[in-house]
Order: structure tokens, then C-alpha cells, then sequence
């Protein structure tokens, strides 16, 4: 039987691993490539364990920066698709590894895209909202280009993603590669980390521990949030598809920080009570996708109401999340241990224990 092989870069993150389980619950082949910088061996544990075969799903440790023209195993299969998320993506993250993210966007991109090129893949990349900056209109569609402080902290992610996008149509325009681009709005869902400085995790653990929740600002600044397996769905409809983009994948319905506390706090049954914290610099003030292109051009839109997701999510929390609070496993589980650390850059062949 012919399988669909697809390569998820950043696999072990958190949108990624929902991707890779979406992927392989349809029966794909899936090949992870992650340097586990901000992801999880957890992920990747979980998604051996949903594998239908040990076949199907393979890891291979290494980081995109360096290269993966002579990464073992790479050219084994050919891929039909390539869903690009590598990336630190939360600020936290990537405030605190700036150069990394400029690495990564910039040189990591590059190194996927040529994959691509070499196996004639329709290709994926997980570009931003950040893309738009502190936007001057409001919804933002993927007409505008965007107001960014290109020297501002948080430009490390921001101007790594614009520079990834414009390098994704170079390679469209210059050697054909069948690419694709989609800006991804702020996603939630269970398996985020909760010290990953952002809303909905610090609130969910905030909430279920009683403790102040903590709101930036007067928390009058929106955001628009999407839930995980609504981003992936539109995600892989965006594979199946030939569309370039950019395409804005995200849940138009808009709610501000203070609102959402509000709601975290009532979701969860808590004492909590809120509390104001200092704006960190070029915070955007509105954030909402138009989405009437992916509407429109994948027939996507998000199926999951807020706050059922965010039930969901606080379910996941309350039953393991906060358990797994410091995030980042030191080591990983024992099924995907041994052989494959990153520092040979060698190859999970994949035969995971199941
Ligand atoms: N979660 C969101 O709300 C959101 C919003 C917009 C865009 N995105 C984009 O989606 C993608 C995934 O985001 P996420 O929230 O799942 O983040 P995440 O940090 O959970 O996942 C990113 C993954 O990429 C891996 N990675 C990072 N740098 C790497 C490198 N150089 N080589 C190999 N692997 C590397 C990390 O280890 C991690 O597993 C990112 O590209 C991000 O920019 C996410």
C-alpha cells in the first residue's frame, strides 16, 4: 500500500506533535526532525505510541541550522511533504535564544527548503501573525505587509519569519518548488508548556493553583486564539493543496487578556484573583485574522467555540500539564533513547517501542 510520507520539521513542539498524530492517524508515514530545543521527548513518545507500525513513524535528532544534505536516512524515503514548524515560537523562547531563532528561520529554512527541492515535495512553512507587527488595520489580512520594529527584542521571531517567507517564494520563483505559506495565529491546546510565557498556559496554571493571575498591561490588548486541532486541520488542508499563500490560518473571534483571565479563572473554579503586570515592549495592542482567503481557497475554518477548547485545554492541565510544569525533559523516554542523541546527528531509524 502506497503511504503518504511527510516530514515534520519541529515535530516534537506543540503544534507539531498534534500535526504528527492528526498525520498518523490517517495512516502517513511521518518523519520528525527536531533538535528538541524547545520541544519534548514526551511529544515524541506519545507519538510512538499512536503509530500504527514502528515503520510509520520515525525520529531523526538533529538541528536544521546545521545542515541536512548528509543527515543519515534523510533520502531514504521521499517525502511528498514537508510541513516546516521548526522554530522557537514563544517568547520566552526565543528571547532567550535570539540568535538561534534568526539561525533557524534564516539558515534552517533554507536547509529544509532544499530537501524539498531534492525530493520534489510540496512544501509547508509555519510563518506568523508576528509577521504583521503591532498592525496598523485591523483584521489583518495577507494583503498587509506588516509594521515591525525591526530592531526591537522581539524582532529575532518576527524578521526570522518574514525572511523565511520571502526565501519560501525565491525558491517558488527561482527552482520551481511547489511551496506553500501559512501565517499562524496564536494557537492553544493541550501540551503547551506552561512556562512558556504565554496567556493561556500562565493563566490555566495560574487558575488551577489559586494563584494571582497575572495580565499584561490593563489587559485591554486582544488576541485571537485558535485551537490546536483547528490550526492543524487547516495546516494540512494547506498541504493538500497548491495554494502559495501566505495563507492566515487563525479563529477570528477576538477577546481581550483581561476577558480571557475571566473566563480561565471561571473555567477552572478558582479563587484566583487578577493581577496587573508590566507590558513587555512591542506587545501588540489588537491581533485578529481575516480569514476569508483559507475560507475561501481550502474551505477551512475553525470548528472548536473557545471555550470548549479551553476546557480541553484545562482538562489536559489539570490532569497532567502542571505535573509536567518544568516542560523540558532532561532526558529522553527510554523507547526513544540510546542510539539517536543529537550530538552524532544520527538517526531514530524509527523502530520505535510501541
Ligand atoms: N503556537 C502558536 O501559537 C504559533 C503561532 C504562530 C506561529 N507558530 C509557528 O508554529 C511553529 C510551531 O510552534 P509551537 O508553538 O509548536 O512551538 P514549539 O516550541 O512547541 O515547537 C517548535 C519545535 O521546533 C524545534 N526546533 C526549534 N529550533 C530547531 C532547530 N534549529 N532545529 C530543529 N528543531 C528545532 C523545537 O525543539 C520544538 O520541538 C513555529 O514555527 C512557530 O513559529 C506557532
Amino acid at each position: 500500500m502506497d503511504h503518504l510520507h511527510v516530514l515534520v520539521t519541529g515535530g516534537a513542539g506543540f503544534v507539531g506533535s498534534h500535526l504528527c498524530e492528526a498525520l498518523l492517524t490517517t495512516g502517513a508515514h511521518v518523519t520528525v526532525i527536531d533538535d528538541l530545543s524547545t520541544g519534548s521527548a514526551a511529544n515524541l513518545a506519545l507519538l510512538a505510541d499512536v503509530a500504527p507500525s514502528t515503520e510509520s513513524f520515525r525520529f531523526i535528532e538533529a538541528d536544521i541550522v546545521e545542515g541536512l544534505g548528509d543527515l543519515p536516512g534523510i533520502d531514504r524515503w521521499r517525502f511528498d511533504q514537508i510541513l516546516h514548524l521548526a522554530s522557537p515560537a514563544s517568547p520566552l523562547d526565543y528571547l532567550r535564544l535570539p540568535i538561534e531563532t534568526l539561525r533557524t528561520g534564516a539558515e534552517g529554512t533554507r536547509h529544509v527548503l532544499d530537501v524539498a527541492r531534492r525530493h520534489g515535495a510540496r512544501i509547508v512553512i509555519a510563518s506568523t501573525s508576528e509577521v504583521y507587527g503591532d498592525p496598523e488595520v485591523h483584521p489583518q489580512s495577507e494583503e498587509y505587509w506588516g509594521h515591525v520594529n525591526p530592531i526591537g527584542p522581539r524582532s529575532v521571531y518576527d524578521e526570522a519569519k518574514r525572511y523565511a517567507e520571502s526565501l519560501t517564494m525565491a525558491y517558488r520563483r527561482a527552482h520551481g518548488v511547489n511551496t506553500g505559506i501559512v501565517r499562524l495565529f496564536n494557537t492553544y491546546g493541550p501540551r503547551m508548556r506552561t512556562d512558556d510565557g504565554r496567556a493561556v498556559p500562565a493563566f490555566v496554571t495560574q487558575a488551577l493553583r489559586d494563584e494571582p493571575v497575572t495580565i499584561a498591561g490593563d489587559g485591554g490588548q486582544t488576541r485571537s486564539l485558535c485551537y490546536v486541532d483547528d490550526t492543524a486541520a487547516g495546516i494540512l488542508a494547506m498541504a493538500r493543496s497548491d495554494e502559495p499563500g501566505p495563507m492566515n490560518l487563525g479563529n477570528p473571534q477576538e477577546v481581550s487578556i483581561r476577558e480571557l483571565a475571566l473566563e480561565i479563572i471561571q473555567l477552572c473554579g478558582s479563587r484566583s484573583e487578577l493581577v496587573q503586570v508590566e507590558r513587555p515592549v512591542d506587545d501588540p495592542q489588537l491581533r485578529r485574522p481575516d480569514i476569508a482567503k483559507a475560507q475561501a481557497r481550502l474551505g477551512w475554518e475553525p470548528a472548536i467555540p473557545r471555550i470548549e477548547g479551553l476546557r480541553r485545554t484545562i482538562d489536559w492541565f489539570a490532569a497532567t500539564g502542571i505535573a509536567s510544569a518544568s516542560a523540558q525533559p532532561e532526558s529522553l523516554p527510554e523507547a526513544l533513547d540510546a542510539p539517536h542523541r543529537a550530538g552524532d546527528r544520527s538517526v531514530t531509524d524509527s523502530r520505535l517501542t510501541h
